[in-house]
């Protein structure tokens, strides 16, 4: 199977790269907007493969077909590529709703021009969800209105795949709903790189130990939780990268076009506290916070009830919060360049 990923350097599409390419041939497509193209060597390097590289604008049409009439041989799409910071969303809606609509709308064109059948996975998140009426959250959860741009992207973008599935015989389609991605790869080669200053709590914590940022504030300690911090559910994005596999995989097997959403969870919540807790216990490092305000638009807790995930797509998260947190601060290390 020849696999197009887009956003393929980016965070999670670089470390699902490393995994696909151990089994399909990948092609990716990025226009470096939010990444690095030394990203496509440590790929390789890390999976011994050779990935090819497509510089394209996926809001350009023209672009988005000559990428098509390349390789119109693919027979696998993940589509990772989109502009993701909650924040910046409220400030440029405008932004967001023409990259993130567009470069699928672009997408969609072409494979509806293909004659081939298409497996299609694309990156949603568990912010569909908005304030979720029960914990943990399943796929049955309403959908609500979303918090920002950024969250009502990934809404539109669910429903324009569905409308298209139902319409296109030749996709099948998937929509995983990732709940809080983090840590990097066990090599260090690979990891999270947010552009200036990093507003998720993991990358925040890493560069602060680093000494690049400032003691962490905590956003808040009064909210209907034990610890009063706020709980997530933090998945090791090496179980993200396995998920898409799994979920090309499901794909392939299906005789008939199909949607389906799957949420991407550990299925366990972690508060602000525990994690800065067990980032110092398995590192040895110590983080300097205070406790600050609440942030806009927070809520108490969220966490996937993955079941549906486990007994469907025969995946499972394998890595611990610790793993993931000393392979993040092993990957800012490397970055770095600190020793010990
Ligand atoms: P990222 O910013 O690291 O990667 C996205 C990649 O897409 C980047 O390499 C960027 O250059 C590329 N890109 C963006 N717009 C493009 C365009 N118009 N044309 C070509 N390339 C373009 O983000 P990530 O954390 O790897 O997230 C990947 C996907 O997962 C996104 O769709 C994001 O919304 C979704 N998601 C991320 C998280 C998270 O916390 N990281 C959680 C849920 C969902
Ligand atoms: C986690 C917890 C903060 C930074 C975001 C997006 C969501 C999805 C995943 C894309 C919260 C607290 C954070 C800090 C803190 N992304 N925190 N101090 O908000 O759950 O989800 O990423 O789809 O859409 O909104 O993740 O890492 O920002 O925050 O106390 O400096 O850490 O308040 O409780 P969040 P996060």
């Amino acid at each position: 199977m020849k696999v197009l990923v887009t956003g393929g350097l980016g965070y999670i599409g670089s470390h699902t790269c490393v995994e696909l390419s151990k089994k399909y041939s990948v092609v990716i497509a990025d226009n470096l907007i939010n990444s690095e193209i030394e990203v496509l060597d440590r790929i390789n390097n890390i999976a011994h493969s050779k990935v090819i590289f497509e510089k394209i604008d996926l809001r350009n049409k023209k672009e988005v077909a000559f990428l098509f009439e390349k390789h119109g041989d693919i027979t696998g799409i993940i589509h990772f590529a989109a502009l993701k910071a909650v924040g910046e969303s409220i400030e440029k809606p405008l932004l967001y709703y023409e990259n993130n609509i567009n470069s699928l709308l672009n997408i969609l064109e072409q494979v509806q021009q293909l004659n081939s059948e298409i497996n299609f996975i694309f990156s949603s998140s568990c912010t569909v969800y908005g304030v979720p009426l029960n914990l943990p959250i399943t796929e049955e959860e309403p959908i609500k209105k979303a918090f920002s741009p950024y969250g009502e992207t990934k809404q539109i973008c669910e429903n324009i795949i569905s409308s298209s599935s139902k319409l296109n015989m030749n996709l099948k389609s998937i929509s995983l709903r990732y709940f809080n991605p983090i840590g990097a790869h066990e090599s260090a080669a690979i990891g999270e790189l947010p552009l200036g200053k990093p507003q998720n709590l993991i990358p925040y914590i890493t560069q602060s130990v680093a000494g690049v940022r400032g003691d962490l504030t905590i956003f808040g300690n009064d909210y209907n939780t034990p610890d009063g911090t706020c709980i997530r559910d933090y998945i090791h994005v090496v179980d993200l990268a396995d998920a898409h596999i799994k979920a090309l995989e499901y794909l392939s097997d299906k005789e008939f076009s199909t949607n389906e959403v799957f949420n991407i969870g550990t299925g366990k919540g972690t508060s602000v506290m525990e994690i800065i807790n067990s980032f110092q216990d398995c590192t040895g490092k110590k983080i300097n916070y205070k406790i600050g305000g609440r942030r806009k638009g927070d809520i108490d807790a969220t966490f996937a009830d993955n079941r549906k995930s486990l007994n469907t797509l025969s995946w499972s998260p394998r890595y611990s919060i610790e793993q993931a947190l000393e392979s993040a601060w092993n990957w800012e290390k490397n970055y770095r360049e600190i020793s010990e």
